[in-house]
């Protein structure tokens, strides 16, 4: 496995991903288990968040403290299925500042193409989490990476819940400075691209569309 790639293996995080993965889970289930393991999963991609100190006074003496340093957090979702994993690291780091990248695919030449862009300003000065459940072709996460470096971003760490060994080489190839976080890296991707044996489409199961 690259150096690039964190696989939390955490037994909280395992047991409920596989709860995520059984085909009777319902919706709502799905929802607030995506929530909570990216919670655990964004305590492990903001472990190298800059401290700076500073000085507090506790009830009982005045001391230098570490504290966040630096703009606050950009937190990016992939639309739609990111938004699923926006809450999770909004709990964690509150005070981030959230943008959105929408993208389809091209049916005719089969590349990912932009359809909505809104991310925070400053970019270049921030820590960028972007954030998509599956990690599965790669082309529309490492298409919105570009497209976050060609707004100024330069610190960017890709978290997401599943990934396939197709998509983390695709990704570690074409931005090999963007450190990935994932619960687990499955067996492959099926010839329609869904990873397997995966979770099926994860906006669908969240979104109760399928
Ligand atoms: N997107 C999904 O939602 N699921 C997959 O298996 C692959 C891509």
């Amino acid at each position: 496995m690259s150096k690039s790639v964190t696989v939390v293996d955490h037994p909280l995080v395992q047991h409920k991903l596989t709860l995520m993965r059984e085909n009777e889970t319902p919706s709502s289930v799905f929802r607030q288990l995506l929530r909570e393991i990216t919670l655990l999963l964004a305590y492990e991609i903001t472990r190298e968040m800059p401290l700076s100190q500073r000085s507090i006074r506790t009830p009982l003496e005045e001391m230098q403290a570490p504290s966040l340093a630096g703009r606050n957090m950009a937190l990016v979702s992939i639309l739609r299925a990111g938004n699923g994993m926006l809450d999770g690291v909004l709990e964690l780091v509150p005070q981030a500042r959230v943008g959105f990248v929408g993208l389809y695919r091209d049916e005719a030449t089969l590349q990912p193409v932009q359809y909505y862009f809104k991310v925070p300003s400053a970019l270049e000065e921030r820590l960028v989490i972007v954030v998509d459940p599956m990690l599965a072709t790669g082309n529309s996460s490492a298409a919105a990476v570009d497209l976050l470096k060609g707004a100024g971003a330069r610190n960017i760490r890709f978290l997401c819940l599943l990934a396939a060994p197709e998509g983390i080489e695709r990704m570690t190839t074409a931005h090999p400075d963007v450190p990935i976080v994932t619960a687990a890296v499955d067996r492959q991707l099926s010839d329609k691209g869904y990873i397997l044996p995966g979770l099926g489409d994860a906006g669908d199961r969240m979104f109760g569309t399928r």
